[in-house]
């Protein structure tokens, strides 16, 4: 049965149980708490949870997910992969346990002929929750399965949640057994990979609080409602029914295992380790891949560092493999044709998705190269030292500058005869993580935080009339302060304030929210910020300026006319650029984020060089040719698929509903979907001053520029600047960038003759100084404290001539001085001196410390300094001292 089959019989059975048929959300989470979407669950996460009405009492999906904590059991057991599909069925508040376990034996036992999955009966086990007495009932009465292969399991494996405090609940999972050529007999409680678990029922019903490992956390209370979440893992009962071994060996995912064979010359099946090697480039391939699609850009955070670290592993393996040139050109296509059936996008958006996996393997390649530098010479050190370890932070800085996994260090390490302080690693790692954890912990907002909105978003989504009016009277649905309800609010408070309508815009698709007020019958509100910390309901933080509020109260939402003028002049500016980078660039010069306020935008796009600067007047050019055209701007809600069809663009990563918002500039010279505010006719914006343009990583751009008054102003003071130059230097505009060049050579001429000049005065004062030569122990000394100096380097040349006019008889020269208000000594040794023991290096630092500061440097000739520079004569003193 191919993937495609199982995913499809699935869909037709729920719905022809009431179930709506919901598209797969996107990899990347909505959920501020998750990076990635882990389950099927997680885009339902508000209905589960209560905080929105959910629209349908029961829905179906197959939805892609990313797990990447078990990455290192990838390829090793028969069903870890990073990406899979997970059919799921719902219910929110609608049927509960005994209906879920129903439905999912008579999916999983009705015969293919009549088009169910076909297992036998025999061949399935179930564990559910220790003392969940309903469930071990009903799997006896639906399924009349045994007793002894329904087997009670702890909350470490039978209770359910994505790990972060939300939705959880006891679970029952099913398993089918692969039979005693797997493993031991004694049911899923006693074997992994002999019985495999392929759907997961939760009974989730409560909510959970914080905790680290599976199971410890507490239970906060119930759910609203009772609910199904169920997980069926499509890869393992693909795997199981086409009789294949494992998941990388289906229909998705087997080409590319095949290809790292054909490329690397081993045969799958004949070593072990090898078999491993391919199974993660299958998997990681096809990872990356599904990744690209939904908008992850490499990078060394978040999820572009997942995707960085999925697609680094594949080039590893494939040099275990043997292979060390590019090979994603080779594998990258094959997860492409063999997933393009199911998610389309692989196919139609290649282009894009290629280009960032490529690129990414060229600098690992790159990277590898001179990291192996660095690792060459750390193991070269070590060996002269007579070490048999490489030092811990020696693989750190591998693993976190040049992005070797340790597993290459150890590698290369053994290959060079050398073991690696795995122990000082791992604690640099762990001290990392923590870092990396606390930062992630403060960017974190948990959903229990956001369930305070959920009684406010339960009688409607807030309406935005911002569009067509600037003022809207409505009322005070809600006021919170703190992030709890209260019923008033007074001068001096900062609080958020929910509102029936509204015209102040909150923050989206990359425009800032309004500035503007809240007034009404004795109070005055100063509009902060306006978000939408759940879908449809939008919060807008104020400061009470005067009076008091309270829920019930009348009020008027009032936008500040000239932000806003300054807000849509920006936004629509934002989306010419865009249209003239693609007609300059390409269509490949695709936007993958931007940002909006008042006079200034910035877009960022997809692309790989930097822009000269001719095409940069190119695109400002084109930008303000399309303002002076007076194109009219246009808006309509329209279905997505015809807004598409329009070819309207859409952004990677960014979420759309079934209709959305097409914004024309002239007609489809600029089609883009857009929630934003802009102006009606290009003429509008005024002007685009294109101020910046730089690299944000290895495949993307930004350009900035300043939009009306903001544009004209910036032009303004550069032309004021130019004008002060031009009278000041008394030459015509055009003229001046020649003439600053010519001053710009006089000055240097200037200045390298007064460096001539000095250094031949600084060589006059030798003689003096070598005059002042006594005998100290065995050697001839130099000291003397020599008056200030501009450099260091003044004063080192000054020792190394003193030191030659000594000749070769044993000598130290130590001279001092103050460099800008700071003491400095420098000591220089000849060999004969060097013989009788004296070494620069220890001299210095003995001075140094005297001076309160610390130095060093090699035998012959070494520095030091410090803060007092009343110390220099007891500093010259010192080394006297030491060396008689
Ligand atoms: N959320 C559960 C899981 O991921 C069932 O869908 O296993």
């Amino acid at each position: 049965m191919q993937t495609a089959d199982i995913r499809q019989r699935w869909l037709d059975f729920f719905a022809q149980r009431g179930h709506t048929i919901v598209p797969s959300a996107s990899l990347v989470s909505d959920d501020p708490t998750l990076m990635f979407t882990v389950a099927g669950m997680v885009p339902f996460v508000p209905y589960l949870t209560g905080l929105v009405p959910a629209p349908y009492p029961r829905a179906t999906s197959v939805q892609k997910c990313i797990r990447t904590n078990d990455i290192d059991e990838v390829g090793k057991t028969p069903r870890h992969g990073t990406f899979f599909q997970m059919n799921g069925n719902f219910s929110f508040g609608d049927y509960f346990k005994e209906q879920a376990i129903a439905y999912a034996w008579e999916l999983l036992t009705t015969s293919e002929a009549d088009g169910g999955y076909g297992f036998d009966e025999r061949d399935l086990w179930v564990t559910i929750y220790e003392d969940d007495d309903d469930a071990f009932r009903y799997w006896k009465q639906v399924a009349g399965l045994p007793d002894e292969r329904i087997q009670r399991l702890g909350k470490d494996t039978n209770y359910w949640s994505t790990g972060q405090p939300g939705p959880a609940g006891p679970c029952s999972e099913i398993f089918f057994d692969r039979g005693p050529a797997y493993g031991a007999d004694g049911g899923p409680a006693t074997d992994d990979d002999r019985y495999v678990e392929i759907w997961n029922l939760v009974f989730m019903q409560y909510q959970r609080g914080e905790g680290t490992g599976k199971g410890d956390f507490d239970i906060l209370g119930e759910l609203p409602k009772k609910n199904i979440d169920t997980g069926m893992g499509l890869e393992r009962v693909a795997f199981l029914k086409q009789g294949v071994e494992n998941m990388y060996e289906i229909d998705q995912v087997r080409p590319v295992l095949d290809r790292a064979a054909a490329l690397s010359g081993r045969r799958y099946g004949a070593d072990h380790d090898d078999d491993v090697r391919m199974r993660i480039v299958a998997d990681h391939v096809r990872s990356s891949l599904m990744l690209i699609a939904d908008g992850v850009n490499v990078s060394n955070e978040g999820r572009g560092y997942i995707l960085r670290r999925l697609l680094r592993r594949t080039v590893r393996a494939m040099r275990l493999l043997g292979v060390d040139t590019a090979t994603l050109p080779e594998l990258l296509p094959a997860s492409r044709d063999a997933m393009k059936a199911a998610y389309p996008e692989v196919a139609t958006d290649f282009d894009r998705i290629s280009r960032i996996a490529y690129a990414e393997e060229d600098t690992f390649l790159r990277t590898l190269a001179s990291g192996t530098n660095i690792l060459d010479l750390a193991v070269a050190d070590t060996k002269k030292k007579g070490a048999a370890e490489l030092p811990g932070d020696t693989a750190f800085l591998l693993h976190d500058t040049f992005g070797f996994p340790i597993d290459l260090t150890l590698e290369m390490a053994e290959e060079a005869g050398l073991q690696v302080n795995r122990t000082e690693f791992d604690r640099l790692m762990a001290d990392q993580r923590s870092r990396a954890k606390a930062d992630a912990k403060n960017k974190k907002t948990a959903i229990a935080d956001l369930s305070v909105y959920s009684a406010f978003r339960a009688s409607g989504e807030t309406v935005f009339t911002g569009y067509d009016v600037l003022e809207t009277e409505t009322s005070v649905l809600g006021i919170l302060v703190d992030g709890a309800s209260v019923t008033r609010a007074s001068t001096g408070d900062i609080a958020e304030i929910i509102l029936a309508e509204t015209s102040l815009y909150a923050e989206s698709g990359g425009q800032e929210a309004d500035a503007g007020t809240i007034v009404g019958t004795g109070f005055e509100l100063e509009v902060l910020d306006v978000q939408r910390p759940v879908k449809g309901l939008t919060s807008h933080r104020v400061s009470v300026r005067a009076g008091e509020v309270g829920v019930g109260d009348a009020a008027r939402t009032v936008v500040d006319a000239d932000w806003r003028r300054g807000a849509t002049q920006a936004h629509s500016g934002t989306h010419i650029v865009h249209a003239a980078l693609r007609q300059i660039l390409g269509p490949e010069a695709h936007q993958s984020g931007s940002y909006n306020k008042a006079g200034y935008l910035r877009l960022d796009f997809s692309w790989n060089q930097g822009l000269s600067a001719e095409t940069r007047s190119e695109i400002e050019d084109l930008s303000n040719q399309a303002i002076r055209d007076d194109l009219e701007v246009t808006t309509r809600v329209l279905p997505l698929d015809e807004a598409k069809a329009l070819g309207a663009m859409a952004l990677f990563g960014e979420k759309y509903g079934d209709e959305v918002r097409v914004v024309d500039i002239g007609g489809p010279w600029s089609r883009e979907l857009c929630a934003g505010t802009h102006v009606r006719h290009s003429s509008e914006i005024g002007l685009i001053n294109l101020v910046s343009e730089s690299s944000i990583g290895s495949t993307s751009r930004r350009v900035e520029s300043l939009v009306g008054r903001d544009a004209f102003r910036d032009l303004a003071t550069e032309r004021a600047i130019v004008s002060q130059l031009t009278s000041s230097l008394k030459t015509p505009r055009e003229q001046l960038p020649d003439r600053i060049a010519e001053l710009m050579a006089n000055l240097k001429a200037a200045e390298k003759k007064i460096a001539d000049f000095e250094s031949r005065q600084l060589a006059q004062r030798i003689p003096e100084l070598v005059s002042g030569a006594r005998r100290v122990g065995a050697v001839t000394l130099v000291s003397a404290a020599v008056g200030s100096l501009r450099s260091s380097d003044e004063l080192r040349s000054l020792v190394t001539g003193v030191r030659e006019r000594l000749g070769s008889d044993a000598a130290v020269v130590a001279l001092a001085a103050d460099v800008s208000g700071k003491p400095a000594v420098i000591v220089g040794t000849n060999a004969a001196g060097r013989e009788t023991g004296a070494r620069a290096g220890v001299l210095a630092r003995a001075a140094a410390a005297v001076l309160g500061g610390g130095g060093g440097g090699k035998d012959d000739l070494a520095q030091g300094g410090g803060s007092d520079v009343a110390a220099i004569p007891a500093a010259l003193e010192s080394i006297s001292t030491s060396l008689s």
